[in-house]
């Protein structure tokens, strides 16, 4: 008789993540314990902060929020630490590779732990695969605007996907052949993924140092001079009472204003949650990490809050150097720079230097964000093929200790989509994709709550019967918000899961043929 809702026994899930004899001789099912507090702090930084805030939070202040997109970041920030504090509560718990995924295992059972395994591929590889497009964007930048080098037609066509416009130095518009510089960071990416955790948290220390420290001197020149007359969501008020949005069209200054209300927070909330994704990404690691009870939960929470301290001061700085509407564009960033430059006097070389600079530092942001996406999708895999719900890849290499099958077809798959793939398509999938796996967390927890009350839980969620259900109807409400297509594309890949579950996954599970 099939079993479509039997569950894993969580003691026995522990024990098998802790057996050193269960997989090789590196403990943990034969990964290798290299992660302490710091590298999965950093790990988590280099995850979370990307294309979210290089690329996203402009559109999101231009067209939703305004200067007020620093509310719709505390909301996204407040949302997140309810499924980051769930997180916690169930990675100290469960301390195992699937995260999410092996959640629901143990809580709702195998059909749902199917759909949440399946579902995270829309987070993490299609995660990876939009920041590899925004990464593409910055590098060509780079080489054209700030190296000054010249790219001809025919190479300009394999800067962007066959869905995408090119324009030509005659100024014509044509589609693109290839993402060519997507594909390429995707590859090498995961070269370093297939060589070991402990060289891709080294690559990910020295890059989060790079952009931390670059967003930092772009916060600290910005700051001081920041004209607080671009701050105007209530036309009313002035200083930081102006960032309290209040709706509707006036004049200031003899200046059209356009103030979008608290609406536009919301919305805007909605667009900058995908800064954010990536803490979660910290839990796929849990047989990697030397005292995962303890560390993951600093991990998580700790980069969550250092990372919304950073988008609200750098939201700040922009909309104060340049008047919102200026932000609307794939660089906010270089935008601000740009101003803060003619600001502050400095000349074009000095100006050309800073913003090549800047320009860098988005790009060794970029590349963290894409190093721990596609991590923790091999991590999933490597979970539900152990468990016989996908075939090979829970082989992990002998000398390595990584899961190599799953890192090459990850690396293959984020390649292909990232060369071929319409980014417009691909961003909002996996902040759906992201909501429905935070929703089930907090459910999860919530349940066990109810069911096993004596488990031993290293870090618990406080006042857990008011942040699990809000942290589920908070989600529920960003997902709700998001575009019916959206919706759609996420019933037509659950489907796809299914038909997959159903031919194979069925079959082939450990838990069915006890
Ligand atoms: N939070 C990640 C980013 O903004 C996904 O790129």
């Amino acid at each position: 008789m099939l079993k479509l809702f039997v569950k894993k026994d969580i003691g026995q899930l522990v024990k098998e993540a802790n057996d050193p004899n269960i997989e090789g001789e590196h403990g943990g099912g034969g990964f290798k314990r290299h992660l302490t507090a710091f590298t999965i702090t950093m790990l988590g930084m280099g995850a979370i902060i990307g294309a979210g805030i290089f690329s996203l939070t402009g559109v999101a202040a231009a067209n939703y929020a305004g200067p007020a997109i620093i509310y719709s970041f505390l909301i996204g920030g407040v949302l997140c630490a309810f499924a980051g504090l769930c997180y916690a509560e169930m990675a100290a718990m469960v301390p195992v590779s699937g995260s999410a995924y092996a959640y629901s295992y143990a809580t709702l059972g195998e059909l749902i732990a199917w759909i949440i395994g399946w579902d995270l591929i829309l987070e993490y590889a299609f995660g990876a695969v939009t920041v590899t497009a925004s990464w593409s964007g910055y590098f060509v930048s780079l080489l054209t605007k700030t190296f000054g080098i010249h790219l001809s037609d025919s190479m300009m066509l394999l800067t962007k996907g066959p869905w995408e416009y090119v324009t030509l130095a005659d100024g014509s518009q044509v589609t693109g052949i290839w993402n060519l510089p997507a594909s390429v960071i995707a590859l090498i990416v995961s070269a370093i993924l297939f060589r070991g955790i402990k060289e891709s948290t080294t690559v990910n220390n020295i890059v989060v140092v790079v952009k931390v420290a670059i967003i930092l001197a772009f916060i600290a020149l910005g700051w001081g001079v920041i004209d607080s007359a671009n701050w105007i969501a209530n036309t009313s008020a002035t200083g930081f009472a102006a960032l309290v949005p209040t709706e509707g069209l006036s004049l200031r200054n003899g200046a059209e204003i356009m103030s979008y209300g608290w609406n536009g927070v919301l919305t805007g909330a909605g667009v900058v949650f995908f800064a954010y994704i990536g803490f979660d990404a910290l839990s796929t690691t849990a047989q990697e990490a030397k005292n995962p009870q303890r560390d993951l939960p600093i991990g998580m929470l700790a980069s969550l809050i250092i990372c919304t301290a950073i988008y609200i001061l750098m939201a700040l700085v922009m909309t104060g150097v340049v008047p919102y509407k200026e932000l609307g564009v794939a660089d906010p960033v270089a935008v601000g720079v740009d101003a803060i430059v003619s600001k502050r006097n400095w000349g074009p070389t000095a100006g050309g230097l800073i913003s090549g600079v800047v320009k860098f530092g988005a790009l060794a942001g970029l590349t963290s964000v894409v190093l721990v996406m596609m991590l923790a999708q091999t991590r999933i895999f490597y979970a539900m093929s152990k468990d016989g719900l996908l075939p090979w890849f829970s082989k992990l290499h002998p000398k390595f200790g990584t899961p190599g099958i799953a890192t090459i077809v990850t690396g293959v798959f984020v390649a292909i989509c990232g060369g071929a793939m319409p980014m417009s398509l691909v961003g909002e999938l996996v902040s759906i994709g992201t909501l429905l796996a935070f929703v089930l967390v907090c459910a999860g927890v919530f349940i066990l709550r109810k069911t096993q009350p004596n488990i031993a839980r290293p870090f618990k969620t406080p006042i857990y019967w008011f942040i699990a259900p809000a942290g589920m109807i908070s989600c529920a409400w960003v997902m709700y918000g998001l575009p019916k297509d959206t919706w759609f594309r996420l019933a037509i890949w659950l489907m796809i899961g299914f038909v997959i579950y159903f031919t194979y996954g069925i079959k082939h599970s450990r838990l069915q043929k006890k």
